[in-house]
């Protein structure tokens, strides 16, 4: 039986319109273009306006993925969706993201790693499609980290931009897709990057308002250490499982956080700048949609082309980290062994067993 691989066959991105400018920032907070620039190489961002939500941004980004893909919303076997800003902290947005697309009544989940979550998102699609449970996943990252920002805290407010990116991963025999990963976590730095309140620890209450405890908090320094001492590491591990050097890297797309962040890793990995996408400069710091947004503008561009063996790269809350070689091979025939594997037990159990049971429980006979 061949093996199966998750080629990356769609993409697509959704950034609201409305831009804002560290100008804009200098209007209403102590701070300067001048800083932001070299602090971070960011000059603007984009906030949603009050009738946007993360569901909808990501089903937009999820259209023009499915669209370039040629999959249609009824033929995903899976929905994955990465954001730790979801429109509620529930029902999970990724059920809205399957309702909203028109997708069959599949399974669809959010994954919550912080600006990891779409690298995670990747690794988890690739083992549903080796597996032959699932030939078409749709993988989003998503965030509106905009409503969640301090906006009297130069330190974090300035860096985020929301957004939302897609890919359609589907089943080949062509060896593609996630060709390694690495996955990391650290609990202990947890309190360097946390929104304290809203969930179950400490529940929103008048006090917690008060303090301002439902809004992002980030020790910006200690990220800062340790994005510099993982993403360089698991880079170069995730390069030498995939059985490769850095030469055979054409394109790094790491997560958009900070220019300074982004050097130092592609130092550490010995791949040179020119090998590394950046888009951080328009739209800051978008967390799990970050890669998927920088991906889609790499292919738009023609920095990134079918054949090519990407590398992405990123770190976030948790503390996390996750790193993954990722192969854009021509598309094929779509391999489909989870619909031939079984014939005639896929029959039985669908239309015999199920069919019957559903029957029953509907007229009121108990089913074993
Ligand atoms: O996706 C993961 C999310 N997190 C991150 O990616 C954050 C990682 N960390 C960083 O990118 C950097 O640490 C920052 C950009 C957040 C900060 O840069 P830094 O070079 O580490 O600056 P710092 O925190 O050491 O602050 C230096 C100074 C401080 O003033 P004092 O104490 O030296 O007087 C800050 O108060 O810069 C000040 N500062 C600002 N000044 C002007 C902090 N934010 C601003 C600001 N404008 N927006």
């Amino acid at each position: 039986m061949a093996e199966r691989y998750g080629n990356i066959i769609g993409w697509g991105k959704y950034v609201p319109e409305r831009v804002v400018t560290n100008a804009d920032f200098e209007k209403m907070l102590d701070t300067s273009d001048e800083w932001i620039v070299t602090r971070t190489g960011i000059h603007e961002r984009r906030h949603a306006s009050q009738d946007e939500n993360t569901s909808q941004m990501s089903t937009a980004a999820a259209r023009d993925a499915l669209e370039i893909a040629g999959v249609r919303p009824k033929d995903l076997d899976l929905i994955i969706v990465a954001t730790s800003t979801p429109d509620h902290l529930t029902p999970p947005v990724s059920s809205q993201v399957q309702h909203m697309l028109g997708a069959g009544n599949v399974g669809a989940f959010t994954l919550v790693t912080g600006c990891t979550g779409f690298v995670y998102a990747l690794a988890t699609a690739q083992q549903f499609i080796a597996s032959g449970t699932a030939d078409n996943v749709l993988v989003v990252g998503a965030e509106l980290i905009s409503r969640f920002v301090d906006w009297e805290d130069r330190a974090t407010c300035v860096l985020f931009g929301d957004g939302a990116g897609a890919v359609v991963v589907q089943a080949t025999d062509e060896p593609s897709g996630v060709l390694s990963f690495v996955l990391g976590s650290d609990g202990s730095g947890a309190e360097h990057l946390i929104l304290p309140a809203g969930g179950a620890a400490i529940p929103v209450s008048h006090e917690v308002l008060v303090k301002g405890q439902h809004y992002l908090q980030m020790n910006g320094r200690e990220v800062f250490k340790f994005a510099t001492r993982v993403l360089g590491k698991s880079l170069r591990q995730a390069i030498a499982e995939a059985g490769l050097t850095s030469k055979d890297i054409d394109l790094i797309v790491p997560h958009q956080a900070n220019i300074r962040i982004i050097e130092s890793a592609a130092r550490k990995a010995k791949l040179p700048m020119e090998k590394v996408f950046v888009n951080i400069q328009k739209y800051g710091n978008t967390s799990a949609a970050s890669i998927p947004i920088a991906l889609c503008e790499a292919l738009e561009e023609g920095r990134a082309k079918v054949g090519d063996t990407l590398a992405f790269v990123s770190f976030g809350a948790g503390l996390t980290w996750a790193s993954a070689i990722v192969k854009l091979a021509e598309r094929k025939q779509p391999v489909r062994k989870r619909k031939w594997q079984f014939p005639i037990l896929k029959w039985f159990s669908r239309n015999g067993v199920v069919e019957e049971e559903e029957a029953k429980e509907e007229q009121g006979v108990p089913v074993n």
